[in-house]
């Protein structure tokens, strides 16, 4: 049987894919190693959201091309499948084909064109998941994977943010019928899913013949099995009141929320077309802090946008300072060709958008340290990912407000629990330290 080696890069609407395209391959009989010298066919679903992210792939694709077998074949997929599509060729000639998001109907045609028999009967071998490099400490051991289950519920987007090159590879938005999604939740929580996370680049635009995104929060919820449920991500411009009333109101919703701002700004939100200035953006986040105490506020923040004064920057670290997120990833602005911020004027060197970035992440640090320390002393329950890979005499999991914990190893039986109930008695930046209450 063909065996494939699978590499996946960038956000979880690429993990969910790659699920999609491992199951495809899997039911035409196919396996899967994670030692690309022996595989018959090599894929790498990669991403194109910064200049980093595609390095990452093009240094990993001069890698394989030593490393893979000549007869063999290899497949570039996702977001700079893409974005890259009339250079790939040229820049990375080992490369053999190229499907982009929107071209997976055509994977298992692609599978067939190189020898994948179609008439088998369906295989005997369990389904492995290769692990996904790009996110070290998030992919769980084998026997825990199973527990968290993502589920798109839209493709694409149309919100053309101006930094953003996701419209472009992903394109237009797309919702999923709420009876699939149901569907695909269930087969999920049968095959011992216990935290459901539904993707879309902005869950918050869905819409499938009337049912928007609080309409489905509300449905999902009345799956008796489905314990803990979350979502990624919201456009702030689409999180009504609504859907807040409606986290309110669904029990098995995770107390967390991913809202990302991108800038305290009012200039550089509207040079980023984010549709809202940051007084509508407090706005919304006072209604979620009234109907939703305790929950955790994360965000995303891009730091020397252009045209971004000291006085911009300045805006959005004082947000930070405030205290307004329990955490936030931080990014450089990245130039994407083909998007309008790439060419608006002036550019703010990178020099300076590290600098920027770097008091951001301290701010935000502190405050994340601040919201982990409220938890000494509490006892939380936290969904387990697996030994933690950087401590092995250690378990680590997850809170419902997604703060990373650990814990001592002890009990095997009790180590194989999918919860751990934990009395937690250090907190740190990147997590809390916990015994087994
Ligand atoms: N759809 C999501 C996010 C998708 S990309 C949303 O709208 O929130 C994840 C994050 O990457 C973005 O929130 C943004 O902060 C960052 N990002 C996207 N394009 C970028 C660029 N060109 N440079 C730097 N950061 C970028
Ligand atoms: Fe990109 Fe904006 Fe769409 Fe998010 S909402 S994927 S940042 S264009
Ligand atoms: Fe990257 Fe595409 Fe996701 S560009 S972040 S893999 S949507």
């Amino acid at each position: 049987m063909p065996s494939i080696y699978l590499q996946t890069f960038g956000c979880q609407m690429n993990v969910a894919d790659s699920n999609g395209l491992a199951h495809q391959a899997w039911s035409m009989g196919c396996t899967f190693t994670d030692a690309p010298e022996s595989a018959d066919i090599l894929i790498l679903n990669t991403c194109a959201i910064r200049e980093k992210a595609e390095m990452r792939v093009y240094s990993r694709l001069g890698q394989l091309k030593a490393l893979k077998r000549p007869e063999s074949k290899l497949l570039v997929a996702g977001c700079l499948a893409e974005k890259d599509r009339a250079v790939m060729r040229r820049k990375a000639p080992q490369v053999d084909a190229l499907l982009g998001p929107r071209d997976y109907q055509q994977f298992k045609a692609l599978l067939a064109q190189w020898g994948v028999p179609t008439d088998l009967p369906p295989p005997q071998t369990p389904l492995h998941m290769p692990s996904s490099e790009d996110a070290p400490g998030e992919d769980a051991p084998l026997e825990y994977a199973h527990l968290r289950s993502l589920v798109s519920i839209t493709r694409g987007c149309e919100k053309f943010c101006t930094y953003c090159i996701v419209p472009y590879t992903r394109g237009p938005l797309e919702s999923i019928p709420p009876d699939d999604i149901e569907a695909q939740i269930r087969r999920e929580i049968r095959c011992g899913a216990k935290e459901i996370t539904l993707l879309g680049q902005n869950v918050n635009s869905y819409n499938f013949g009337g049912v928007d995104f609080a309409g489905l929060l509300r449905r999902l919820g009345r799956i008796d099995a489905l314990e803990r449920l979350t979502f990624l991500t919201s456009h702030p411009h689409d999180l009504t009141r609504d859907v807040v009333d409606a986290l309110a109101e669904v029990p098995a919703i995770q107390p967390r929320l991913h809202l990302p701002v991108q800038s305290g700004s009012n200039d550089v939100l509207k040079a980023m077309a984010r549709l809202y200035t940051i007084e509508e953006y407090l706005d919304k986040v006072a209604y979620f802090r009234e109907r939703l105490p305790g929950w955790a506020l994360t965000t995303d923040i891009i730091c020397g946008f252009p045209t971004e004064t000291e006085a911009d920057f300045q805006a959005t670290l004082s947000l930070v300072e405030r205290g307004t997120f329990e955490y936030a990833f931080v990014f450089a602005f990245s130039p994407r060709s083909g998007t309008p911020a790439a060419t608006m004027t002036p550019q703010v060197p990178q020099e300076e958008r590290l600098r920027r970035l770097q008091a951001v992440s301290a701010a935000q640090n502190e405050q994340t340290r601040r919201f982990h320390e409220r938890f000494i002393g509490e006892t939380v329950s936290a969904l387990v990912s697996g030994p933690s890979k950087k401590d092995p005499t250690r378990m680590a999991g997850k809170t419902g407000h997604n703060v990373t914990v650990v814990w001592p190893r002890t009990d095997a039986a009790a180590a194989r629990s999918p919860v751990a109930n934990l009395v937690i008695e250090q907190a740190q930046t990147w997590g809390l330290v916990g015994r087994v209450a």
